[in-house]
């Protein structure tokens, strides 16, 4: 007989808490996680989605599943397997995943490493050197991406060049689009926002900015500038997935944490970029590039040329954990989408 042994309300939270630190677009944490004492279901947060800038909500699905790797993850360091499944119920299609903790054990080293590097990733917006070893990590990368049914291509200098003016149209066509403007602006205003949002300090300053060409155009920051000069050489990733189906961006997501984390434990900085997969003309451009119909986002990989900025906010637990956890209100429950 198996005696069915479930985790308690503090290792609940300490798990959680540390699954929050996943990277979402503009840190809009469209996330929220229901525990009744056995398992988690993870709901997308339709009052976090970014309607003018991610106008398809592919964004808000593919958050979901970084944060479904990351909890993976943080449950793994706490010495607890996931059992995950995928929509479990396809009638209520914001519930995009249930896990469950199950059988207890001291966690090996490489489960202890991959929880500290969830600690340590941050989102580098500042040009990098060029990662080294990129002989062998891009497989490591690609064989990430099969596990999770996404197809990861590295881009060589050539392609990087042609992101570039890609991405530039992106920033043109995006001047005419004064929701996208509001929505930007909003999500980068500052203290108002202390538990969301891209601080002043994660963002680098228009010099350091322009020497970023495949960068999202935010407000210029006051990130610590980079001490050697010169262009980004970044290399850059695009994950590309079969179909734009909630599946397929709940998969890619999981890929994309899954690649952010294993570039953090070999001391590589990332950066998720994704302003060209958002608008279906600059979309266009960058499949035919790829040479794939569906490319849905991608990674600047290097090597920081700074220290990495002041870790960015995170909303408190309570706002995205409620059930039985022993503390909070369970205002984390409802508001869903349908
Ligand atoms: C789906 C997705 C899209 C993102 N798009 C961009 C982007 O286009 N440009 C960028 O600089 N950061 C982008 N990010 C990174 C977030 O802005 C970042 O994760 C968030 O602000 C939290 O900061 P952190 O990564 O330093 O913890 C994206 C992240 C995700 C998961």
């Amino acid at each position: 007989m198996t005696i069915e042994q479930h985790p308690g309300p503090a290792t609940v939270r300490a798990v959680f808490e540390r699954a929050a630190r996943a990277p979402s677009l503009h840190n809009s944490q469209p996330w929220r996680w229901r525990w009744d004492g056995s398992t988690a279901e993870l709901l997308v947060n339709a009052e976090r989605l970014l309607p003018a800038t991610d106008m398809f909500n592919r964004e808000g699905v593919l958050a979901c599943g970084v944060m479904l790797h990351h909890a993976d993850l943080a449950w793994a360091a706490a010495g607890w397997e996931s059992r995950v499944s995928r929509f479990p119920d396809p009638s209520v299609r914001a519930h995009v995943a249930s896990l469950e903790p199950r059988n207890p054990h001291p966690p090996g080293e490489a489960e202890l490493l991959l929880g500290r590097a969830v600690d340590a990733r941050y989102s580098d917006r500042m040009p990098m050197e060029p990662p080294p070893e990129w002989t062998t990590t891009p497989r490591v990368l690609e064989f990430l991406g099969d596990r999770s049914q996404t197809k990861v291509v590295a881009l060589d200098a050539a392609g990087v060049g042609e992101l570039g003016r890609i991405s530039q149209l992106t920033g043109r066509l995006r001047r005419y689009d004064p929701r996208y403007g509001t929505e930007m602006a909003w999500w980068t205003a500052g203290p108002e926002h202390g538990d969301a949002g891209v601080p002043a300090d994660a963002r680098p300053s228009a010099a350091d900015r322009a020497q970023v060409p495949v960068g999202r155009e935010f407000p210029a920051g006051t990130a610590a500038p980079a001490e050697a000069g010169g262009a980004d050489a970044a290399r850059v990733v695009v994950l590309c997935t079969d179909g734009d189906a909630a599946a397929d961006l709940l998969d890619c997501g999981y890929a994309l944490s899954a690649i952010l984390i294993e570039c953090t434990t070999q001391g590589l900085s990332t950066c998720t970029v994704s302003h060209i997969t958002e608008l279906p003309a600059a979309r266009t451009m960058l499949a035919e590039l790829v040479g794939l119909p569906h490319p849905q986002v991608l990674v600047r990989i290097g090597t920081a040329r700074t220290p990495p900025p002041p870790r960015t906010p995170r909303l408190p637990l309570d706002r995205i954990l409620a059930g039985e956890t022993g503390q909070g209100s369970g205002r984390a429950g409802g508001g869903e989408a349908g």
